[in-house]
């Protein structure tokens, strides 16, 4: 199939309101030159704060700089990347791009990461919910049971977490390329690779090439430890990308974060953000046996994460311990199949010494 008929295929599933909308046109739009830029109401003078200037003037939509960084970084080219204020942003722009309110439908995979069903709720999009399967391997997702849902329940969107967000396991590659295939016309298949550093299956950007509605979530505020910069990128096919620029805020990537990430990606910075995860994952398995061996703990799951998701005896002492000892994880208790689990974020050496001194301690108190 060639590109450009495969990128028609794909705009079909955009709302067809949206698929000539040119969206809005900012200063920044304009491809002119010039020495004197008064064209955007900015200062002539920078802020004393802004000690190199740069925060003057708007940002570029797309910071050029950056998004060559980015398609480095996960091999692909600049024309199918989308930055924007971490993939949560990404999320919310394709359920409004894809999903006609009340009409087209998003289908996750509960217990996941809350955002999808969060922005198919303000858009109004129905919800479909596939539960993940309680394996002897751990959870995992049951892809039969999505392309039904999907075909049956009018999907525009398919939401895959892998490593998926809490519970731990990847979606084995063979499987998400199937799927596409399945849904092809139908719905986009969107992989949630916010964790994929942590993993070693490979990207699902491989598929791309021969699935143009498979779509790559990915974020520099985990393994990169740039939370706060809000850095998030969606890889789609070049049509889709298009359209979803004109559906984006004007500006989403401020100035001193795009700078950030760009000094946070270069060589040096990536040396050190693979050494990091080499640790979390040397300290992933120490503080999975470590919790296999504490009596209270009923299940660790495997985890291609940066977290383990632990089943306990009694999770709310579990948590009171933890917070008593000055630990906060995460309490997963009101989330489907998990009323007596907590996630647990990878921390450092110290760190999770500290997560299993607490536990031990309640062993040795009771
Ligand atoms: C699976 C998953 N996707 C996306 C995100 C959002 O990441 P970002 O910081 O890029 O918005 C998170 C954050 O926890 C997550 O767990």
């Amino acid at each position: 199939m060639s590109n450009e008929m495969s990128g028609d295929a794909l705009l079909q599933l955009v709302r067809e309101d949206l698929r000539g909308f040119a969206g809005y046109a900012s200063a920044r739009t304009y491809d002119v030159k010039g020495e004197v830029w008064l064209n955007a109401n900015e200062s002539p003078w920078a802020n004393p704060a802004d000690a190199n200037g740069s925060s003057r003037r708007y940002p570029e939509p797309q910071p050029p700089a950056l998004r060559e960084a980015l398609a480095r970084l996960y091999d692909c080219r600049p024309e199918q990347l989308l930055v924007g204020r971490g993939s949560d942003e990404a999320i919310d722009l394709l359920v409004r791009a894809l999903c006609v309110p009340g009409r087209d439908a998003i289908v996750a995979t509960p217990p996941v990461f809350g955002m999808y069903s969060v922005s198919a709720r303000l858009q109004g999009a129905p919800l479909l919910a596939v539960p993940l399967v309680d394996g002897e391997a751990g959870f995992g997702v049951d892809l039969e049971a999505v392309a039904i849902a999907a075909e049956q329940g009018n999907a525009k969107l398919v939401f895959l977490c892998s490593p998926s967000n809490p519970t731990g396991g990847s979606v084995p590659l063979d499987g998400i390329a199937a799927l596409a295939t399945r849904l092809h016309g139908r719905a986009l298949v969107v992989v949630d690779e916010a964790y994929g550093e942590f993993s070693d299956q490979p990207s699902a950007t491989t598929l791309m090439e021969t699935h143009a509605n498979v779509a790559v979530l990915r974020t520099l505020s985990k393994a990169h430890a740039l939370a706060a910069a809000r850095i998030g990128t969606l890889i789609a096919e070049p049509a889709l990308v298009r359209v979803l620029r004109a559906c984006k805020a004007p500006y989403p990537v401020p100035t001193p974060c795009a700078e950030l990430a760009v000094a946070g990606l270069s060589d040096e910075a990536l040396a050190r953000t693979r050494a990091r995860v080499a640790q979390v994952r040397s300290e992933r398995s120490r503080l999975q046996q470590g919790l296999a061996t504490l009596p209270g703990v009923v299940r660790v799951y495997p985890s291609d994460g940066n977290y383990l998701l632990v089943r306990f005896a009694d999770a709310g002492d579990a948590f009171a311990r933890l917070l008593a000892a000055g630990v906060v994880v995460r309490d997963q208790r009101a989330a489907a199949q998990l009323g007596d689990a907590l996630r647990i974020t990878i921390g450092s050496p110290e760190q999770n010494d500290r997560v299993l001194a607490a536990l031990v301690a309640k062993e040795a108190a009771a």
